[in-house]
């Protein structure tokens, strides 16, 4: 199956980059959100990124035109229905993804494809509770999209070779590289990294560091282009809170167990660059 128009649920920083990446490579698109406002930012966003590649030469104002013109925003989800591959790339909670496959369902035409961009839920579960197992699969982009070269591919249990093969040549033509997990929480690139940032947490919580120089002693000392700070700042830390917890309550075991201060900043409300404040200010 040749995949030419997708939509994609979610106009958060994940939604609006996959659209950018997509319709940049001549895929038709549909984003999705039921925030106006969000959707309005979001497409705001992906005009700034392209303008950015054009002053600098990356790109031509006539290619930035034609892939802002690929691009169609709506707050009903039954408008992707006619889509060939939905990107579902809502919140990182269960409730909020089954919900959206629950109610696309019926607009679905037989041959949709379904991914969902979630960074440590199983596929097989949430690709268990939709009439379409088959054609089921994760799709986990990194951020930011449009600069990140990786694309973690995740098969259910369900999964077909064809509902595969036709996602796995969606992301050669975005010119990204893909890697193949296994349905464990987490996948690969954040069962790795996110217990790394809750660990650079748990540093600054028992004083063995300042925000500063954790963050500067992994820059520095690991040649890691942010710190582990700022990137958790960066990725969201209800996000990393997410992610941590999937792994702590899937893999049962103590070492995944969150930061009491990561818990502490998402209880208050500091959930990074998105909120204007969490390990650093951004106000
Ligand atoms: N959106 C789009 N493009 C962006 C961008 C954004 N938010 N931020 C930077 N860029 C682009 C710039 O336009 C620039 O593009 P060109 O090279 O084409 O001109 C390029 O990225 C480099 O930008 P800068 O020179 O301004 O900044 P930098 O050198 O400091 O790099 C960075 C910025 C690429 C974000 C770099 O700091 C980095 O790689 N950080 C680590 C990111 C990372 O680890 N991401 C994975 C997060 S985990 C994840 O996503 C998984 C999950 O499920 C949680």
């Amino acid at each position: 199956m040749t995949i030419e128009t997708v939509g994609v649920v979610g106009a958060g920083q994940m939604g609006n980059g996959i659209a950018h990446v997509l319709a940049v490579a001549g895929y038709d698109v549909t984003l999705m959100d039921v925030d106006a406002q969000r959707l309005e930012a979001g497409l705001a966003r992906i005009g700034a990124n392209l303008g950015r590649q054009v002053a600098r030469g990356k790109t031509s104002e006539e290619a930035k035109r034609l892939a802002l013109g690929r691009i169609r925003t709506t707050v009903a989800l039954q408008d992707l229905g006619a889509s060939d591959l939905i990107i579902e790339a809502a919140t990182e909670r269960e409730s909020v993804k089954q919900k959206i496959f629950d109610e696309l369902a019926p607009s679905l035409k037989p041959k949709t494809i379904l991914t969902t961009n979630t960074s440590s839920l199983s596929i097989t579960r949430l690709a268990g509770r939709t009439s379409r197992p088959e054609q089921f699969m994760g799709l986990h982009f990194m951020n930011p999209v449009p600069v990140m070269q990786l694309v973690e591919l995740i098969r259910g249990i369900a999964t077909s070779r064809e509902t595969f093969e036709a996602v796995q040549a969606l992301v050669q033509r975005l010119g990204k590289s893909a890697v193949v997990a296994e349905d464990y929480p987490a996948f690969i690139v954040n069962r790795i990294l996110i217990p790394m940032i809750n660990e650079a947490i748990y540093t600054l919580h028992e004083g063995v560091g300042s925000v500063v120089d954790i963050d500067q002693s992994m820059k520095l000392g690991a040649n890691h282009p942010m710190g582990p700070l700022e990137l958790a700042d960066f990725i969201g830390l209800d996000t990393c809170l997410a992610i941590m917890s999937v792994l702590h309550s899937g893999l049962a075991d103590t070492k995944y167990r969150p930061c009491p201060l990561l818990v502490k900043y998402v209880e208050a409300g500091w959930l990074g660059r998105k909120v204007g404040r969490g390990f650093y200010d951004y106000r």
